[in-house]
């Protein structure tokens, strides 16, 4: 039988999309996550049947099989370095290593120490990861578009970001805020995993990633809300000039499995389209498929983080990936959920 595949953070809304995926491709599943910001299987896993044990809960339907350990990735790893664990593990085929203090710009701007965490969950993550090197087929390191010089996403200048852009031995520029600066250390982490330890690791750079499902502190669904309930002014945070690059959830999914299957070095690969649009541009988009027009208000006194975030996609293309869904239908699909929701 296969190994199955490890997924910390999986509660969350990569994990849950990647874990459905997973499943329904016959993997067997075992989830670490500690609902900071992720949402209780029995929430997601509906039509599952549950069994408790003393330290996780297995979740069945046909033969798919979700182990369910809720813990703080902290304790998790520590638990198990130090053999005071009850659970034992089995062998994993892939690990995708998502768990992370993420949020919206608030958070990241409003809390950069409790952001600074991550770094440790990512330092502990790797420790295990290399002293259980033989029981791990490949990893995968979630970073993120975060990891990348500000200063190459001012107004003033701005590029389609290249993976080269983050050198280690070469230039790094100045990440993101903490929840960046975790992310270049831990990208730093998976290039030692690979080179030193010899493990098969790959890392993605995933920008803007929204789908229906999404948080609301994330700017895609709040707007969606907003225009679900045919707000008029409609607000947007700063001038909402500023842009990124939107990827439909289930495509930045679909690329993760492309960049585990050919990249093993621990290098990172973007997982964006190359296109930029503002905040703006996307209000008008949903506001369109909803039939009207509303005018924009701007909320001066928002976080707004860097103005123009968008990827160079050569290497990602070059590895066989495209995006399936448009822009416009993705933003229809949120669109459609933010009414159910109200
Ligand atoms: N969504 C995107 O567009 C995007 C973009 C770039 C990078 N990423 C990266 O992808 C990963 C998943 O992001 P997401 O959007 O699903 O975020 P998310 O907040 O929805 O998911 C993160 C998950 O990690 C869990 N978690 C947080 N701290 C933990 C801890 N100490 N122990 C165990 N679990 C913990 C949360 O409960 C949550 O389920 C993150 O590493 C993020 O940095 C996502």
């Amino acid at each position: 039988m296969k190994n199955p595949v490890l997924v910390t953070g999986g509660c969350g809304f990569v994990g849950r999309h990647l874990i459905k995926y997973l499943l329904n491709r016959g993997e067997s599943v075992w989830v670490v996550d500690n609902l900071f910001t992720g949402w209780h299987p029995d929430k997601w896993l509906l039509e599952f049947e549950k069994t408790m044990e003393p330290e996780y809960s297995v979740y069945k339907k046909g033969g798919q099989e979700l182990v369910f350990i809720e813990k703080d990735a902290l304790d998790f790893f520590l638990d198990q370095l130090k053999s005071r664990s009850q659970i034992k593990l089995p062998e994993f085929s892939d690990v995708f290593h998502l768990a992370s203090i993420v949020g919206g710009r608030l958070l990241i701007d409003g809390d950069p120490v409790l952001v600074a965490t991550d770094f440790a969950i990512d330092s502990l993550f790797f420790v295990w990861a290399t002293r259980n090197k033989d029981k791990i087929s490949r990893i995968m390191y979630a970073s993120s578009s975060a990891a990348y010089p500000v200063n190459l996403q001012s107004k003033e200048k701005h590029i389609a970001l290249p993976e080269e852009v983050i050198s280690f031995g070469g230039n790094l520029g100045q990440p993101d805020m903490t929840y960046g600066w975790s992310k270049l250390s831990g990208e730093y982490l998976s290039t030692l995993a690979a080179k030193h330890y010899g493990l098969h690791v790959a890392c993605v750079r995933p920008f803007s990633g929204y789908g229906e499902d999404q948080d609301l502190t994330y700017p895609v669904p709040a707007i969606a809300a907003r225009i679900a309930k045919r707000e008029n002014p409609i607000t947007v945070w700063g001038t909402g000039e500023q842009g990124r690059d939107f990827v439909y959830i289930d495509d930045c999914v679909e690329a993760m499995f492309v960049v585990l299957d050919k990249i093993s070095d621990g290098s990172g690969v973007n997982i964006g389209t190359g296109e930029l649009r503002s905040f703006n541009e996307i209000i008008k988009i949903l506001a369109k498929i909803e039939g009207y027009n509303p005018t924009i208000k701007q909320l001066l006194d928002k976080p707004v983080g860097v103005q123009s975030r968008y990827a160079d996609p050569k290497k990602i293309y070059s590895l066989g990936w495209k995006p399936k869904v448009s822009l416009e239908e993705g933003m229809s699909r949120v669109l459609e959920m933010a009414k159910k929701r109200i």
